[in-house]
């Protein structure tokens, strides 16, 4: 039984505060993925819970304790980095086995659980290897190896998988994955850059931005109703169109009415004090689809054409102080450069953010 608990963290360096308020529930067994924009706190929130950096404000709990005091040898973590840093003259056997060894562990104990880590991460048949005979991805096993048979509460990864090939990454993506299966009282946090790491490990999503948490979720939650506009632009790829509107009808359902003549009812329920508001109205480009019709959401100029094979990605003009707006479609798309488009979407696809960049659904 492993659960932590974040309340009202904070950390400063000097008079320079990197993360604050931090609020953080988690359960046995979650596997918890921190995202954000780098330089945001993934790693020091990780560090402070790890015990390698102090805590300046608030508490953090473990199973019901405070551990802000309690060393990081005692609390029962093992960490995962992102460099591996084998010992390079240990064979595999004795990488996985050396903290054992350090914690005074019988022979016979020490065997067993290099022997059921290594099963458990296919790495048996490569036991009395040297790490510069594996490669990355191997490497990164076993650093994982040597964290499994130490039995911790909790495990902490931070970005293991970076320094591996798109492919491996892949792979041991999936490995992971099925680490976790095979560990389900285990609680897991794991940072990492890759959405779609975050997306298919994820039991809960915590979005991180300059230091305070922007919305904690199951994956597709924060796909289907991010909180925010950072929100419903860090998640999902290429990022969620936003669109200048103004609010003409209000109620249960929204009317907003975009300045090129595009509009759209969305059911979402709105105040009577939004009327005539400047709002954005959020749309993925997955979520669009080409239309002739005079009821539609965008008119605007194709700029360039990606042709996946599986999906064609539209790039339309952008208007001025706006990002480009993006389409991604399914299959093949002969579509001329240059000619004006109309797109539609779905109306419960689409998001609604106020003034303050704040879903209409949270307010
Ligand atoms: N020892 C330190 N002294 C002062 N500032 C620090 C120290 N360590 C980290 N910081 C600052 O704290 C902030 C958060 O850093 P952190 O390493 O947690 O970011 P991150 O989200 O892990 O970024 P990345 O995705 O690039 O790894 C950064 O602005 C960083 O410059
Ligand atoms: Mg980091």
């Amino acid at each position: 039984m492993t659960s932590l608990s974040l309340k009202d963290v904070s950390k400063s360096y000097g008079s320079v505060e990197v993360l604050r308020n931090i609020d953080l529930e988690i359960q046995e067994g979650e596997l918890i993925v921190f995202v954000g924009p780098s330089g945001c706190g993934k790693s020091t929130l990780l560090r402070m819970i790890a015990g390698l950096e102090t805590i300046t404000g608030g508490t953090l709990d473990i199973d019901g304790q405070v551990v802000n005091d309690v060393s990081s040898a005692q609390r029962g973590i093992a960490m995962v980095f992102q460099s591996y840093a084998l010992y390079p003259h240990m064979t595999v056997y004795d990488n996985m086995a050396f903290a054992l060894k350090l914690a005074g562990k019988s022979a016979a104990e020490i065997d067993k659980a290099v022997r059921s880590a290594a099963e458990t991460l296919q790495l048996a048949h490569l036991l009395d290897r040297l790490p510069k005979a594996l490669s990355g991805g191997q490497r990164q096993r076993v650093a994982i190896g040597r964290s499994i048979v130490r039995d911790p509460k909790v495990f902490l990864f931070d970005e293991p998988l970076s320094n591996l090939d798109a492919a491996l990454r892949v792979a041991t993506r999936i490995e992971i994955a099925q680490l976790k299966e095979s560990m389900p009282q285990s609680t897991m946090i794991y940072v990492t850059h890759d959405q779609v790491e975050a997306m298919t490990l994820a039991s809960r999503i915590v979005v991180l931005h300059g230091g305070n948490i922007e919305q904690v979720g199951a994956p597709l939650e924060l796909y289907e109703r991010p909180a925010n506009t950072f929100v419903a632009q860090f998640i999902g790829s290429p990022a969620m169109n936003m669109v200048d509107a103004t609010v003409t009808e209000t109620g249960e359902q929204t009317s907003v009415r975009m300045p090129d003549g595009g509009h759209a009812t969305v059911p979402i329920a709105s105040k009577d004090s939004d009327l005539n508001k400047p709002v954005k109205l959020g749309v993925r480009p997955e979520d669009l689809s080409i239309t002739d019709s005079d009821d539609y959401l965008v008119s605007a100029k194709l700029s360039i054409v990606e042709a996946l094979g599986e999906t064609t990605v539209l790039y339309f003009d952008p208007r001025e102080g706006d990002d480009a707006f993006i389409a991604k479609l399914p299959g093949i798309h002969k579509a001329e450069k240059g000619r004006e488009l109309r797109l539609v979407a779905p109306a419960d696809k689409l998001h609604l953010f106020d003034e303050n960049g704040v879903s209409f659904l949270y307010r």
